[in-house]
């Protein structure tokens, strides 16, 4: 078995050739002439990043950070702003918790995020891996960064065969005995390039792999296995009902509650999908017109539209005139019932 020290300079001296590029991201030759990243940048594109793929999570980085260059401009946004532009991304606590953040920075820190791992892990929204890839991205703090692409290569270069979620703390402890000192962040970097460009899913590409020599599970032929899963509980199916309600070109839409699901996003008003049902926000004719589904993290949502011309007030969210609204504002499964719905509203 290769030492630690070994394996990191293979790594290195591939990522020194092939690191992706990526817009929040210091190349490693403007690392070595001194270009340090941006706090923010790498903070932004780390919460951005979590269950999101780099090709999804790019033009959402360009807009944020075109519309809110540093940190202070992000505190000082308006929190409806924020959850407009994050509309499509999903985990939208995740977007209440990035402002949060943002605003703890500037009344807290002075504007500058904590420089260290433990620091960074009192602001919310910054988990331990969070705070473990800020710190050594930003920073070069020697911080172990273990996310879906890391737990994958070190579970076949050390041929660990527990499956995953069990085998976490293993595959913690197993990447911390490799984690240098020298260059932290670029090797953070690289080990999750490997693992999102060549140490793929399916099917990995040893042939150009730079620690091919030294994987235990390549050595078994067990890479393609590798990690083992324990199998996931299927994921419940639960039904509600959407009110796209329409008057004299202005569409009834709501803010919804800061606590929940698509908490603090607008939305078009539902029944809460709880199995409760619920009232209309508005006494109408309401017709269906068909059903949008999507599917969360814990279950599966059918939702059935309704529409219907309002005569009277509603009892509940704001008539918006159709052209201060943005589409793109809405959580994709409002999307979805907005896509269906549009071509039936007749004013
Ligand atoms: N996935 C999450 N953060 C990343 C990063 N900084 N580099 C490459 N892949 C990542």
């Amino acid at each position: 078995m290769l030492d630690p020290e070994s394996l990191c300079a293979q790594l290195l001296f591939w990522y020194d050739r092939h690191a992706r590029v990526m817009p929040w991201r210091v190349s490693p030759q403007d690392r070595v002439e001194g270009v340090r990243p941006d706090p923010y940048r790498v903070w932004l594109s780390e919460v951005m990043l979590q269950q999101t793929t780099v090709a999804a999570v790019r033009d959402y980085f360009h807009r944020f950070t075109a519309r809110w260059p540093t940190v202070a401009d992000l505190a000082a946004a308006e929190d409806a702003q924020v959850m407009g532009e994050w509309a499509g991304l999903g985990y939208y606590a995740r977007a209440r918790n990035l402002l949060k953040c943002a605003r703890a920075v500037v009344a807290d820190h002075g504007g500058k995020f904590p420089t260290s791992r433990e620091g960074l892990l009192t602001l919310p929204g910054i988990g331990p891996y969070t705070a473990s890839a800020i710190a050594a991205i930003a920073f070069d703090e020697p911080a172990t960064v273990v996310d879906g692409n890391v737990e994958r290569v070190i579970s076949r270069l050390r041929l660990v065969e527990t499956p995953l979620p069990a085998a976490k703390a293993e595959l913690t402890a197993l990447a911390a005995e490799l984690t240098p000192t020298q260059r932290p962040g670029d090797y953070a970097q690289a080990i999750m390039d490997l693992g999102a460009t060549i140490c793929t899913p399916r099917s990995p590409a040893c042939g150009i792999c730079p620690w091919s020599h030294a994987c235990a599970a390549r050595a078994e032929g067990l890479q393609a296995d590798l990690p083992r899963k324990s199998p996931k509980p299927d994921k419940p199916t639960r039904r509600g009902t959407l009110w796209l309600g329409h008057s004299d070109g202005a569409i009834l839409l709501e803010r919804r509650p800061e606590k929940g699901l698509l908490g603090g996003m607008l939305g078009i008003p539902g029944d809460g999908w709880d199995g409760q049902g619920g009232p209309a926000p508005a006494v109408a004719a309401w017709q269906e017109i068909g059903e949008v589904r999507h599917t969360f993290t814990h279950f599966h949502l059918v939702l059935t539209v309704l529409t219907a011309r309002l005569d009277g007030p509603p009892t509940r969210g704001d008539l918006i005139p159709r052209q201060h609204f943005r589409p793109a504002d809405l959580p994709t499964v409002m999307r979805k019932a907005w896509d269906l719905a549009r071509h039936t509203l007749g004013d």
